[in-house]
């Protein structure tokens, strides 16, 4: 037999274990050793029944990812699936962890399922692109009705065991050993047998939608709101619609066209990218993967503002006691104020209970006492106000108070880590975790290696976020970083275009409709557009001419049009509301500075548009790869997609330069440069890719 599947026999039941750890992915061993069991299974004349079951600690928990973007071998994952369910015995699928994609299918296929109450099933295959290839889409309407098998398949959302119950996913719960729990279950089944059991057989479910188009059309426009731009979920509605309305053959075989469709899809390829570059993140080059990391048992965060109450939550959530300082008590209590309110409105939503958020505010302690809040604390994460002088002071005062060998840490998000670093004994302990706002939510956090941060004090930071549940990225000292320097650019760019004839609705709605979560001007309206405005004077007071920009952004701001939290910013608000409105006073501002800059307005396309906007973040993250400040190509797309909701299916900016070929992102570079000036210098990184016909994914390590 393959390895990777066993056959046993217990009592009167023949047991098929999968035992490919660590998930029990389908790999195409687990794909024949299936196929043996089976065999094997049926011709054992004393086995009544066959379980299949999961060793370790998950069912098939997926394909497996060894095998994403290769041509699949046979045996094929819908041969195993029809074996089980035209077997003569009856066939019953056992679950524990999590049975996703093709384990799911594979669980379809048997006459029944049982799981443990703590298990999970899903069908997540739209979220890398593309549909359960294997009869999901066809046998899930069969078995719980088209509707509930949509919301599945389109959203990729997993589903509790006590749900799936519920749904008739599964025909029962397991209490206590799951095994023998299938082996009791099997006896039951021995008696009612297969019949009415074989899902492609059943198609009482599907009835109710059969012949009505209407439905599948508005579920489509809902989609088209949902997950705007992405093919799958869309395409998923023309399998399950097959399903309903074809004979089981066929609805399979529309299926396996659409699937085949979606795989050599760039968006697929784009989400498969993301999985991977996440992953990636993760290996730096100089840093063995066996560093040694320092232990995280008890933290500080200094400043309870915007970013130290969700900093403070993020530890507070790992389990981490976490000591919150402020200077005053106001502040304090205002800090952790709004932490508690998050946490209620958590509860509120149902996604947390009452004692789990007691425990998360029991692990945070407030106090004005700085030294006793960082003597026992491994890493202290500094969110004061972003003045050096003020980091300055703080970073010396703790060098003398931290214990040794703790992790300094600064969420700066502009200011200069070695500076900050050189203000202690102990450079190589001090490093940037830059988190993004609202830091309890935002997945992203850049970590800054500084000049002199030690290796383990990098892979201490890495580990920490991931264990944090964060998407850390590496990232080397300069203003701004990758993700803020390359936005520095984009929106720099997208206030050039006000000039030149757009308006911000027009920009913010040009790019929505290319994928990005927000435009622009509706996501500095939310940031505040008086944190850049404040970066500006600095800078200009520093480096006067170094940058050219649109002074648009600083008039909104003298007339103290900060974005949301003023009810005006680039649009008007509401009071109360977070809606974007178009504004009339915003438009004669515009009109009135392009006249006073003598520049006659044009219509601007929304194809323009995007490049302008798009190819300005993927110039600047060519120099940033250049001068080493990001490691890869994929490494910037992990902080696109993780910070800035960058769409997932557009892969990142540099994977989709990629897609467009850099041979003609070149070309509109240098278009742009002859046009609107120094800023657009091409850098000679992608000059040098687009003569040689390479692409940024051949810098990759593995080139993906
Ligand atoms: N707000 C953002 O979107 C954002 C995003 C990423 C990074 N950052 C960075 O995070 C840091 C904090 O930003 P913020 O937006 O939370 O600022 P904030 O003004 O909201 O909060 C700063 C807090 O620090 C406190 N504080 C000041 N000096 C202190 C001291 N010596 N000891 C203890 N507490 C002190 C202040 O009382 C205040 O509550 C800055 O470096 C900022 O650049 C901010």
């Amino acid at each position: 037999m393959s390895p990777g599947v066993r056959y046993e026999r217990r009592g009167a039941v023949g047991v098929i274990t999968v035992d490919n750890p660590p998930v029990n992915a389908l790999s195409r061993a687990v794909r024949q050793g299936l196929i043996d069991g089976l065999m094997q299974g049926l011709g054992d004349e004393a086995a009544k029944a066959l379980v299949v079951i999961g060793a370790g600690r998950t069912f098939i928990a997926g394909a497996d990812i060894k095998e994403f973007g290769k041509p699949l071998e046979p045996p094929d994952l819908n041969r195993v699936i029809a074996g089980l369910e035209s077997a003569a015995k009856p066939t019953i699928a056992a679950i524990h962890g999590t049975a996703l994609g093709g384990g799911l299918e594979v669980a379809l296929g048997c006459h029944y399922r049982i799981a443990l109450a703590s298990a999970q099933v899903g069908l997540p295959e739209v979220k890398l692109g593309i549909l359960p290839g294997a009869g999901g889409t066809q046998r899930l309407p069969r078995l719980i009705g088209a509707k509930a098998a949509l919301d599945m398949i389109t959203t990729g959302d997993f589903v509790r065991a006590p749900k799936a119950k519920e749904l008739g996913i599964v025909d029962a719960i397991v209490e206590g050993d799951l095994l023998e729990g299938a082996l009791r279950f099997a006896e039951e089944a021995v008696r009612s047998g297969t019949s009415g059991r074989r899902l492609r057989e059943r198609d009482e479910k599907l009835a109710e939608l059969r012949g009505n188009p209407a439905f599948f059309a508005e579920y489509r426009a809902a989609i088209k709101k949902r997950a705007r731009g992405q093919e799958s979920p869309l395409r998923s509605v023309d399998a399950v619609e097959a399903a309903v309305n074809l004979p089981f053959e066929q609805g399979l075989k529309r299926e396996r066209e659409i699937f085949e469709e979606l795989i050599t899809s760039t968006q697929s390829r784009a989400l498969i990218h993301a999985f991977f570059a996440e992953r990636e993140a993760m290996n730096i080059p100089d840093i063995p993967a066996e560093t040694p990391v320092r232990a995280v048992k008890r933290a500080a965060v200094i400043g309870a503002g915007t970013m130290g109450g969700g900093i403070a939550m993020n530890f507070a959530n790992a389990g981490i006691p976490v000591a919150v300082v402020e200077t005053a008590p106001e502040a304090l209590e205002r800090g952790l104020g709004v932490v508690r309110n998050n946490y209620a409105a958590t509860v509120a939503k149902g996604r947390l209970d009452q004692a789990a958020m007691d425990k998360r505010m029991g692990l945070i302690t407030g106090t004005l006492d700085l030294a006793a809040a960082v003597k026992d604390a491994d890493i202290v994460v500094e969110a004061v106000f972003e003045e050096m002088a003020i980091k300055k002071e703080l970073f010396a005062r703790l060098d003398k108070l931290a214990k040794r060998g703790a992790v300094l840490a600064t969420n700066t998000s502009s200011l200069d880590v070695n500076v900050i670093a050189a203000q202690t004994a102990r450079p190589q302990d001090v490093i940037g975790t830059h988190f993004f706002s609202p830091a309890n939510v935002m997945r992203l956090v850049e970590v800054v290696r500084g000049a002199k941060t030690g290796k383990d004090v990098v892979a201490t930071a890495m580990r920490l976020g991931k264990s944090l549940g964060k998407v850390p990225a590496l990232v080397g000292v300069c203003d701004g970083f990758v993700g803020n320097r390359m936005l520095f650019q984009y929106a720099r760019e997208a206030e050039f275009l006000l000039e030149e004839g757009a308006l911000p609705w027009q920009i913010d709605k040009a790019l929505q409709d290319w994928g990005l979560a927000m435009g622009p001007f509706a996501m500095s309206d939310m940031a505040g557009n008086d944190v850049s405005w404040r970066i500006r004077k600095q800078h200009a007071a520093t480096r006067p001419n170094d940058r050219r920009y649109s002074h648009l952004a600083d008039q909104i701001c003298e007339m103290g049009r900060y974005g949301q939290k003023a009810s005006a910013g680039w649009y008007r608000y509401e009071k109360g509301s977070r809606t974007p409105l178009p504004d009339p006073e915003i438009e004669r501002l515009i009109l009135a500075e392009s006249k006073r800059l003598g520049l006659e307005r044009k219509p601007i396309a929304d194809d323009e548009i995007v490049k302008r906007t798009i190819y300005a973040l993927v110039n600047e993250g060519a120099k940033l790869l250049e001068e080493g400040i990001a490691l890869r190509p994929s490494d910037i797309d992990v902080i696109y997609l993780a910070g800035y909701g960058f769409p997932a299916w557009r892969g990142g900016p540099m994977f989709y330069a990629d897609t467009v070929g850099l041979d003609k992102v070149d070309a509109d570079v240098r278009r742009f440069h002859e046009t609107h000036g120094y800023f657009w210098r091409p850098a000679p990184l992608l000059e040098r890719l687009a003569r040689d016909g390479k692409r940024f994914a051949d810098l990759n390590p593995g080139k993906g």
